[in-house]
């Protein structure tokens, strides 16, 4: 069959993955790379402990590795992630802020970060994971002193910065209909109402082997009839070791049954995987125990996983 980017693009979606800078040098991880995916999100060269260590300081020569290198191989990218309560230095996380100096700070990280690929991104996760899985808001240090409001703030900055860039909030466990889900989807309808510009709603996709949600495909269209644009960002699929030939093809049918669900919204603009190979990805370190989530093996030889995603394709 002919590559992911490929079929997937004449459907008209992308196929995507997270990248890292550091293994840009390695010829394998970048022929499979620019092979498949059309779309790149980086894995954490962008996120706030990357691009802001310090007040006001800002280094982006591992994201512009990235930026670069998808432009030169005809990739969109998506911004990821401007406020997040991880990777989120300590001079943030432990400042004794008043409202207004944290809101300056938030603004010129979002204003620097963005502003800095202005016209160059696809999209950018301007909040991410700001919900805990009752519905009830995450008490980041954001949240804290600046209050509910501090969602709709970052979003006004975002597209001041960047106005091209699609402006998304994304979260993990909203896959599925149920009590987070429900609170993102009553933000997004009240930021639709009181005109805060948001234009996407992004779904990690994080999912443990057989439980994808059955209302994937249902929850999508809810949020996409809001009038925003949706995307599974960040899929993975992992599989409680061993791996056997079993879960393989469990794992063939998931990740079939994920990217159906996105082809049959229209408002869905792609799927990105969170990484390109099992060697590097985050889930044996994360999730003990479990692994394997990703559509290539650690000898990028494809898995029956990709052939589900080219036969859903
Ligand atoms: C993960 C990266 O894959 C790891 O390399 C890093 O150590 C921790 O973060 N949700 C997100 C991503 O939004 O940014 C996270 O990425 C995975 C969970």
């Amino acid at each position: 069959a002919a590559p992911l980017r490929q079929l997937a693009e004449a459907k008209g979606i992308y196929f995507g993955t997270a990248v890292a800078a550091n293994r840009l040098g390695e010829s394998q991880y970048v022929q499979v790379l620019d092979r498949e995916f059309n779309s790149v999100t980086p894995e954490n060269e962008m996120k706030w402990d990357a691009t802001e260590p310090s007040r006001n300081s800002f280094n982006f020569g591992s994201a512009d590795q990235i930026v670069n290198h998808a432009q030169a191989n005809g990739q969109i990218i998506r911004g990821h992630t401007l406020v997040w309560h991880s990777q989120l230095p300590s001079w943030v996380s432990n400042g004794n802020w008043t409202a207004s100096e944290l809101t300056q700070v938030m603004e010129n990280h979002i204003s620097n970060v963005a502003g800095r690929y202005r016209g160059k991104l696809y999209a950018w996760d301007v909040v991410n994971e700001a919900f805990n899985e009752d519905g009830t808001r995450r008490q980041t240090v954001f949240q804290r002193v600046l209050g509910d409001g501090y969602i709709a703030t970052a979003f006004r900055a975002a597209r001041a910065a960047d106005p091209t860039a699609k402006l998304y909030y994304n979260d993990y466990n909203i896959e599925g209909i149920n009590a987070k889900s429900n609170a993102v989807y009553n933000m997004v309808r009240q930021f639709k109402q009181q005109g805060v510009p948001i234009d996407g709603v992004g779904f990690q996709g994080h999912f443990i082997l057989g439980q994808v949600p059955n209302d994937l495909q249902q929850n999508l269209q809810r949020f996409a009839d809001l009038g925003v644009e949706v995307a599974l960002t960040e899929v993975d699929i992992r599989i409680p070791l061993p791996v056997t030939s079993a879960k393989l093809a469990q794992q063939r049918a998931d990740y079939e049954k994920v990217v159906r669900a996105c082809l049959a919204v229209s408002k869905c603009v792609g799927v990105t995987v969170w990484g390109v190979t099992d060697k590097y990805s985050w889930v044996p370190d994360v999730f003990p125990g479990e692994g394997a989530a990703l559509l290539f093996d650690d000898n990028y030889n494809p898995k029956p996983a990709y052939d589900g995603v080219v036969t859903a394709l």
